[in-house]
């Protein structure tokens, strides 16, 4: 039987990739997004996906969204909490929505979304579940304490639920990118990305596949002996 698949913000960038490539490996897969219906509705299209609309940092368009999955698709075996905006700015100038709007969306997002799936996954005994975390909640980064705040809390949710999990066949881990090509990354000032890039010892942005590489092989059968981990993808860029 195909597994089912929910990935949140999955109908563009990484998210997008990683859609790409769970349904390459067969899966039955549903992608998450807030707000952009047309590229919603193009990612379905081209993908033959489902699309659920909903935002997750509210608990009751979780809620909706994953009933609505669970509905057409099946219960939901493999969630990947990948949703996540910025809104940069240095700490002395960040306001309180600069600040709750990041913590929200990127990391009360985990609560939302895996509270409607892990009684399921205990109650089969499979799941796997995979959160996109950030280098800049491990190394931190100038303009983010927010995001980096909740990419780092993310770390830690990862292992705690890992650890409540572990027997019921519920693998739980991070990843934790570097700078990828996607619009969030392109929307950094030119001159300051240039200068991120030159202390990429890979020397380059890193692509959505390699990163949806990695959550397939998480995702997979054969990754039930990882978990509580966070795995660097960053070419290099800060080694933990
Ligand atoms: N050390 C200490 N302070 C610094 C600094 C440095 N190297 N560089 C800048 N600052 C401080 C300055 O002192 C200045 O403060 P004051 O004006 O009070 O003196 C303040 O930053 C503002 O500097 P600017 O006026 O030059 O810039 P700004 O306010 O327009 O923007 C910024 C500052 C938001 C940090 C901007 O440089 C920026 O967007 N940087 C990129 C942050 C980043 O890497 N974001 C990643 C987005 S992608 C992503 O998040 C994906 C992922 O997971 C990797």
């Amino acid at each position: 039987m195909a597994r089912v698949a929910l990935v949140t913000g999955g109908t563009r960038g990484i998210g997008r990739a990683i859609v790409e490539r769970l349904k390459a490996d067969g899966m039955k897969v549903a992608a998450g997004y807030s707000g952009n219906d047309a590229v919603a509705e193009a990612c379905a299209k081209d993908l033959g996906i489902m699309v659920v609309k909903g935002n997750v940092g509210h608990f009751a368009d979780c809620q909706s969204a994953a009933e609505r999955v669970a509905a057409e698709l099946g219960p939901i075996d493999v969630l990947v909490n990948n949703a996540g905006i910025t809104r940069d700015g240095v700490f002395h100038r960040m306001d309180s929505e600069q600040w709750g709007e990041v913590v929200r969306v990127n990391m009360d997002s985990l609560f939302n979304m895996t509270r409607q799936v892990i009684e399921g996954m205990r109650e089969r005994e499979w799941g796997r579940i995979i959160n996109i975390s950030s280098i800049n909640g491990q190394k931190g980064q100038i303009g983010q304490t927010n995001y980096s705040a909740a990419k780092a809390g993310m770390i830690g949710f990862t292992k705690a639920l890992a650890l409540e999990n572990a027997k019921k066949g519920i693998t739980v881990n991070a990843i934790a990118p570097g700078y990828i090509d996607t619009d969030m990354v392109q929307a950094v000032p030119a001159k300051v990305l240039e200068g991120i890039i030159a202390g990429i010892p890979v020397g380059r942005l890193g692509r959505g596949e390699e990163i949806a590489d990695m959550v397939a092989f998480l995702a997979g059968e054969r990754a039930g002996y990882v978990t509580g981990s966070t795995l660097t993808l960053n070419g290099g860029q800060y080694m933990s």
